[in-house]
């Protein structure tokens, strides 16, 4: 299973779905009676779905650690063998969990087991990724460390929309949205940020990812070449950020599709 800190599920998520909630209207969240956040992780989702419906908002994770992060109700356990009976929730969601996922038609195939009226996932298409930077070929080098990441998963990260995994589970769809996550770097800098631009300079950033990395085509070489890349790109963005001219915005497409059984 591939593990997360709480410290990047925080900040990833911080600000999503402040101010565009509509994406998440086919989930009739006003109208819940028993939800399940599957792969909750720190419960940044079960957050917004605890704020937006009067129901009972339960998150599981496979994860005891993150899931200490979350407030009751929680429970531990595996999104393709969820410990609940038949129709025990009127709502099950997930978000960015099953481009987590080696088996994701069976994770959904449970999620419809244990619903009784709708499921909803929530998954990024991690190849449509943009980056806008003042640093220049910060753009073009975020691109290619992506590219290079996603040749070494085993899972589907460029995911997206997921009606064909409904159909191959047997779910009908009842609609697609997208919403478009942005993560913007700007002054004043939050600490969150500078620690990111930090761990790009050092070069601690991309080596988190160099086990998956070197799992794909990428030779050793080849690695610490990007790794001296990217440590530049992130030297030159410490010199921005010191006359408060650094800019960075990062767009993430999430698409929401929904089934109703
Ligand atoms: C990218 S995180 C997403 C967390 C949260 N949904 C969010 O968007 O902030 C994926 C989560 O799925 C959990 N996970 C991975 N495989 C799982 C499985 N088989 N069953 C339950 N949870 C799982 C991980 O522990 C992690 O918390």
């Amino acid at each position: 299973m591939r593990r997360f800190t709480a410290e990047y599920l925080e900040t990833t998520r911080a600000g999503m779905w402040d101010d565009s909630r509509a994406a998440l209207a086919d989930l009739a969240l006003d109208s819940r009676e028993r939800v399940l956040d599957v792969g909750a992780g720190t419960g940044e989702l079960t957050q917004v779905l605890r704020a937006e419906t009067p129901g009972e908002v339960l998150a599981l994770d496979a994860d005891r650690e993150l899931l200490e992060h979350v407030d009751p109700p929680r429970a531990l356990g595996d999104a393709t063998r969820l410990p609940f009976r038949s129709g025990a929730f009127d709502l099950v969601v997930c978000q960015a969990l099953l481009v987590n996922l080696p088996d994701p038609v069976g994770a959904l195939e449970e999620f419809a087991r244990v619903s009784r009226d709708r499921v909803a996932v929530i998954e990024p298409d991690n190849s449509t990724v943009t980056v806008e930077s003042t640093v220049e070929g910060e753009a073009v080098l975020a691109k290619r460390a992506r590219s290079l990441y996603f040749d070494g998963v085993d899972t589907d990260v460029t995911m997206g929309e997921a009606s064909d995994l409904f159909a191959a589970a047997g779910l009908d769809v009842l609609g697609v949205s997208r919403y478009d996550h942005q993560r913007i770097t700007e002054p004043p800098y939050s600490e969150q940020a500078l620690e990111s631009i930090r761990r790009k300079a050092s070069g601690a950033g991309i080596e988190t990812n160099r086990e998956t990395i070197l799992a794909g085509e990428t030779t050793p070489d080849e690695f610490d070449d990007l790794r001296s890349q990217w440590r530049a790109i992130g030297r030159e963005a410490i010199e921005q950020l010191q006359d408060g001219s650094y800019q960075r915005t990062e767009t993430i497409p999430f698409y929401v599709t929904v089934a109703t059984l």
